[in-house]
């Protein structure tokens, strides 16, 4: 009998397949697909993906959602939401309430999902509020050629191993938070695009000649501050402008024959601008304005590529004449050299001292700027000292009394918990445990916040069997996190309303403070209510100590005392 369910099942394999054709996805994708609409936290987008019968591969393509499938899995999903960051100048790492998703959003279980449409090859998620760090294991979308993520509010390093994606063509970041510096670019791959405008990306050592398929580079409106990039000889489109690349333009950028746009406004470059720039066999835009290039361009006998149609040299410190081919009435160029000392009977040229000035008062701005750099960073550090004396003097007046009140705080200890029953002899081992506890947490990583999902996981949905012990500061329960170490996790009744983002800030707080009769905090976790968006539950996570932990735990109690200075840190 059981060998004739198995051939009628073996019969009917291949059928159901020819039977839902191209037309239904794999049941993993699609579960796949509603999950990313809830993480996004059900934008009016996606009011088309009812249910898991919605046949997502032949929703008609719209302004704002694209998906494309093939052999039952999505290849192509593009969303377009109505949260740009743009409009946002003041973004520290916190949701904000109408722009970014909600506190619960989560970047890591959100690219987990993605990472379960193991075959898509374009994926384009814009204005839609993401927020979080970019998380490593993006880079498991190992069939992705194009990937964007503009105007989200993505921020730290890019993560370094998007290079290993060999087959990613187009990289576009622009409008985020990326604050790192950049180190990634040593792909292997065809990577032919990359733009990471508008972000705030730092100094790293710029390399990108390895690069070999790059064709377009766009770093904009970042914050580099090194000498102009080395950038492999392919290139077409070249945007370093608003950055504070310092240095001459370097020579071999003057070899770059494919070359065809290239802004470099709006930087502190200095020196001549190479002529042979201008006449590169196909530029056709270039933008040197608002830098400090300096000298007499009509020194070279100059001349102009045949495809050079826009040249900006405005707002520099360029003197003796102006090229002949740059003169705007001698073609169809639009050239703009205003704002120069140059010798031409023309508006908007300064007299010649204020370039021959300027350039001194720069050099000499610069000079005064190192000096006030080290002066306020002297100051700087004079009222840190000072602060931390404030600090050590205050934090020792209640420790101190607290020695003093110890016993006191110990029989209280003893009472609170003489009802859960833990023994007084495990609350005698304290100092041991006190000594054990500061070792454990000296090589400790710092401060993460959880998902319920992980302390769902790591309790197994709090159970009985998890349960530790219940005090006047919540339950508690011992947990394994993903990596096996194990924790303890604190249930915290929230009585208060709290500011989320403040709530925040304050347990990043507590997590710092390392002190000898405290147990460490690893995390936190934050449960927010689905209706009005308050504070429903709090979490910590503390480290957990075999034996004798109970007595650490109490110091967790005297934590939420509120006689302790602590206590008063995170109620404010
Ligand atoms: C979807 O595709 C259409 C044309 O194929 C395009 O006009 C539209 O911009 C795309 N939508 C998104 C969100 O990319
Ligand atoms: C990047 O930004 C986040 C959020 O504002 C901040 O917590 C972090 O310290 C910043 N990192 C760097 C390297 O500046
Ligand atoms: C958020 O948007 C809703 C409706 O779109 C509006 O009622 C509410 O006032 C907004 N809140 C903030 C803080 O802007
Ligand atoms: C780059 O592209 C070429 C052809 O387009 C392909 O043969 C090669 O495998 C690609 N290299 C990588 C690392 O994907
Ligand atoms: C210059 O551009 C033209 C098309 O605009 C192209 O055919 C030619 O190959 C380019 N030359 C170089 C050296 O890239
Ligand atoms: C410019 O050209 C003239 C003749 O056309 C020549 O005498 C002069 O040396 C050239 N100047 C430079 C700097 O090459
Ligand atoms: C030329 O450059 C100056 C300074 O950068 C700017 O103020 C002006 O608007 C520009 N003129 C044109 C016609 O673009």
């Amino acid at each position: 009998m059981e060998n004739y369910s198995l051939f009628f099942i073996l019969l009917w394999l291949p059928w159901s397949f020819f039977i839902l054709g191209d037309s239904q996805l794999l049941n993993s994708q699609t579960q796949a697909l509603l999950q990313l609409k809830k993480h996004l936290e059900y934008p009016k987008q996606l009011d088309s993906w009812y249910d898991r019968r919605t046949m997502f591969c032949f929703l008609p393509p719209s302004s704002k959602v694209n998906i494309s499938c093939e052999f039952h899995s999505v290849t192509e999903l593009k969303i377009m939401g109505d949260k740009p960051s743009i409009e946002v100048t003041d973004f520290h790492g916190f949701p904000i309430p109408n722009q970014t998703l909600s506190l619960s959003f989560s970047m890591d279980s959100f690219v987990t999902t993605l990472t379960r449409l193991t075959s898509l090859k374009v994926l384009s998620l814009v204005s839609l509020g993401i927020w979080g760090p970019l998380p490593n294991k993006i880079h498991r979308l190992s069939s992705l050629e194009c990937l964007d993520l503009s105007s989200n509010f993505l921020f730290g390093s890019i993560p370094p191993k998007v290079s290993t994606m060999v087959k990613i063509q187009t990289l576009v970041l622009d409008d985020n938070f990326f604050n790192d510096t950049v180190h990634v670019f040593d792909f292997t791959s065809n990577l032919t695009s990359l733009s990471l405008k508008n972000n705030k990306l730092k100094q790293g050592p710029l390399d990108f000649t390895s690069l070999t398929h790059l064709k377009v580079l766009d770093l904009s409106g970042n914050r580099l501050y090194s000498h102009l990039p080395t950038i492999p000889k392919g290139l077409i489109m070249v945007s370093l402008n608003r950055n504070s690349f310092n240095g001459e333009i370097p020579t071999q950028y003057t070899l770059l024959t494919h070359l065809q746009h290239l802004d470099i406004s709006f930087n502190n470059l200095i020196g001549i601008p190479p002529a042979s720039l201008f006449s590169l066999p196909n530029i056709s835009s270039l933008n040197l304005a608002s830098n400090m290039l300096s000298g007499s361009l009509g020194y070279y006998n100059l001349t102009c590529g045949n495809n050079l149609e826009f040249v900006d040299i405005s707002d520099n410190r360029l003197t003796g004449s102006l090229p002949s081919c740059l003169n705007s009435e001698s073609g169809n160029k639009v050239v703009n050299f205003s704002g120069n000392c140059l010798s031409i009977d023309r508006h908007h040229q300064h007299p010649l001292s204020y370039c021959r000035y300027k350039v001194h008062k720069d050099q000499s701005t610069q000079n005064a700027n190192g000096l006030g750099v080290s002066v306020s960073l002297i100051v700087g550090i004079v009222v840190i000292i000072v602060l931390l004396g404030i600090a050590f003097v205050i934090i020792c007046r209640h420790y101190c009394h607290r020695r003093i009140s110890e016993q006191h705080l110990l029989h209280k200890s003893v009472h609170e918990n003489s009802a859960t029953g833990f023994s007084s002899e495990i609350l005698n081992n304290a100092r041991y445990i006190s000594e054990t506890t500061k070792l454990g947490t000296q090589g400790l990583p710092p401060c993460r916040s959880f998902t319920l999902e992980e302390l769902n996981e790591a309790t197994n949905n709090f159970d009985n069997s998890a349960f530790l012990g219940e005090g006047s500061y919540g339950k508690l329960y011992k947990g394994r996190l993903e990596g096996g170490s194990q924790v303890a996790i604190r249930c915290l009744p929230t009585t208060k309303k709290y500011w989320i983002r403040n709530l925040k800030l304050r347990l990043d707080m507590l997590a710092k403070i390392r002190h000898p009769h405290l147990v460490a905090i690893l995390g936190h976790c934050i449960e927010v209510k689905q209706d009005d968006g308050s504070v429903n539950r709090v979490f910590l996570v503390y480290e957990y100590i075999p034996n004798g932990n109970f007595r650490s735990y109490l110091s967790g109690n005297i934590l939420w005392n509120s006689k302790f200075p602590i206590f008063r840190l995170f109620y404010g």
